[in-house]
């Protein structure tokens, strides 16, 4: 990997080698510094960015790629975005099969960026041949020298992280750091970071975030897969509703639960006291970090890395949009929250 100061062969350069940048403002009251591994710097503007490098590079040693064969995945979010970018590098067809709960903006910026989209019916159970996983699935058996990248039961997660974003979490903090902080969702960034991270300092203390109505926490403290704890919740990419065979459970220590109401505000407050315009999971991680710090877990030579995983811009008509918090329940008032920032001349 390249510094950014060089002259670059193409955009897969860039993927990587992203900043650590210290929280000056919301975790000013905890003893402890706190740094955010900012993977918005991405060229695809996340961390999935990682993942759909190095499982394509993989599989193109492992000789499973050959030039102008197709890739598929079963996402319209980060992942999606990312391997439809890698594979316009590489000469690749890019296939994705999405849910139809997916935003137009959504599909639009994947097709952008030169995929061929699936939209299936989201109203449908998982085995039913029109859900995108089936879709996906019929796809890869049906075109041959296809890859399925199955992000949240491919290893290759997993390694991709253990590659990258820990050695450079390592170097960046000279050995220094004490705790992780990472959402999980597929669970490969906590997994693959973790692993490298505990292997240099078995004392590392390794946190994953997860939402109230997944079933990842308990699972983690219990061993069951309790279907009572799964209910819907707003925030995209982290927790899920079965449990990933891309998650190592025996490297995290503890997991936390946030909710959606609190992870949404402390985003924008990122944005308003930081700086930084991150997505909602970077909110969420935050707002971990917050909730560990009221506990008084962390102590004065404490040094505590937070992986924020992607870009604010993805959540416009979200956590940014003041009409969605309202609708939420997350404002009083529309008006209130509006006229905290916009005068209007008429
Ligand atoms: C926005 C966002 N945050 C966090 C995550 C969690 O990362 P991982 O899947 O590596 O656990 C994802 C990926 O699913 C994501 O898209």
């Amino acid at each position: 990997m390249k510094h950014r100061n060089q002259v670059f062969d193409n955009v897969l350069d860039l993927v990587g080698n992203t900043p650590l940048i210290k929280l000056n403002k919301v975790a000013s009251k905890f003893k402890g510094s706190f740094y955010a591994k900012v993977e918005s710097f991405n060229p695809g503007q996340s961390s999935k960015d990682r993942i759909a490098t190095y499982i394509i590079e993989e599989a193109e040693r492992k000789g499973i790629l050959t030039p102008g064969a197709t890739i598929i995945e079963t996402t319209s979010g980060n992942t999606g975005f990312s391997i439809a970018m890698v594979s316009i590098i590489k000469g690749y067809n890019c296939v994705l099969a999405v849910s139809s709960k997916s935003s137009a903006d959504k599909i639009d910026m994947l097709k952008t960026m030169g995929a061929k989209v699936y939209v299936c019916p989201a109203h449908v159970s998982a085995d039913d041949p029109r859900s995108y996983y089936e879709v996906a699935k019929r796809l890869h058996n049906e075109m041959k020298g296809s890859v399925y990248i199955n992000q949240y039961f491919n290893q290759l997660n997993i390694d991709a992280h253990y590659a990258s974003t820990g050695p450079e979490i390592w170097k960046q903090t000279e050995g220094k750091i004490t705790h992780l902080i990472a959402c999980s969702g597929t669970g490969g960034t906590i997994s693959g970071t973790a692993k490298y991270l505990k292997e240099q300092n078995p004392n590392i203390k390794v946190i994953g975030v997860d939402a109230f109505g997944s079933v990842i926490k308990k699972y983690h403290e219990t061993k069951e897969f309790d279907e009572k704890e799964i209910y819907p919740y707003r925030i995209e990419g982290l927790g899920k509703n079965l449990i990933p065979t891309a998650t190592d459970f025996d490297v995290i220590d503890e997991f936390v639960k946030v909710t959606d109401e609190e992870s949404a505000h402390t985003a924008r407050e990122l944005a308003r006291s930081e700086g930084l315009f991150v997505g909602y999971t970077s909110g969420a991680a935050t707002q971990a970090l917050k909730q560990l710090g009221e506990e008084g877990v962390f102590k004065k030579d404490d040094y505590v890395v937070v992986i924020f995983p992607d870009h604010g811009s993805r959540y416009m008509s979200k956590v940014y949009s003041d009409k969605w918090m309202h609708e939420q329940g997350f404002f009083d008032s529309i008006n209130e929250a509006a006229a905290q920032n916009i005068e209007y001349i008429k």
